[in-house]
């Protein structure tokens, strides 16, 4: 399988509605690393109708420093990397936000988006478009996999033709019904990224390793893309 990236995780401790505290965080990267994740791109919700960026980026700082302290008490356990990011929800006019360069993976052009669960307007579809190019920042579309019962056969495919990246969860691979829905987006075009979305240890735990292996059954040709992209997103971001 050789390694993993993980690029959707909610493991920084007390930051959102992912890992409540430094143990759960330690167990959740110690079960990603035991799967062969190397790298984990912490991705907390960040809603710009909650909060403002700089107060978002001092929460996350303190939480990030709280699990480097934890895993510092911790020395002999392996832990995957950890790069900073943020899942970004979509909101009216969010290509404008100021700072949303701030909340891009570990300082790259790299920005998460979390698209919204009502219906997909024309407004949004521009917007998106402008946070590629009024912004310059390329748009990595979260979970996508999760909206296709409910989304615009149209709409997905802009989406597709947009200058953009396509993260799916794992878990979409791991049921009868992920698999189908799987199936419908790689007929849209292709996915380039596949995240654990983790948030704890029960019900969304790391399975990024049953999610890629239950891919290269399902799509020989989609796995190698996908590993191909996430090593050059990688090289990228380093
Ligand atoms: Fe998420």
């Amino acid at each position: 399988m050789g390694e993993l990236f993980d690029f959707h995780g909610h493991f920084l401790p007390n930051m959102d509605d992912g890992c409540k505290d430094p143990a759960e965080s330690l167990e959740v990267l110690r079960q990603s690393a035991a799967q062969g994740v190397r790298t984990m791109v912490a991705t907390p919700h960040f809603f710009s109708s909650r909060e403002t960026v700089d107060s978002f980026l001092m929460r996350r700082q303190a939480s990030y420093d709280a699990l480097l302290q934890a895993m510092a008490s911790k020395p002999d356990v392996p832990y995957p990397e950890i790069l900073l990011g943020a899942e970004v929800a979509y909101r009216p006019n969010i290509s404008r936000l100021p700072d949303l360069e701030k909340l891009c993976i570990a300082n790259s052009k790299y920005l998460l988006l979390e698209l919204p669960w009502s219906d997909w307007t024309n407004e949004m579809m521009r917007e998106i478009q402008n946070i590629s190019v009024v912004r310059g920042l390329i748009p990595i579309l979260a979970h996508l996999d999760r909206y296709m019962e409910r989304a615009n056969r149209q709409k997905i495919q802009e989406l597709f033709r947009m200058d953009l990246l396509v993260q799916v969860n794992a878990e979409c691979f791991l049921s009868f019904s992920g698999r189908c829905t799987a199936r419908k987006l790689l007929r849209y075009g292709s996915i380039d990224l596949l995240g654990s979305d983790c948030h704890n240890l029960t019900s969304r735990k790391p399975n990024l390793e049953a999610g890629f292996t239950a891919l290269q059954k399902l799509s020989p040709q989609a796995f190698h893309h996908i590993k191909h992209a996430s090593d050059a997103l990688y090289d990228d971001l380093k």
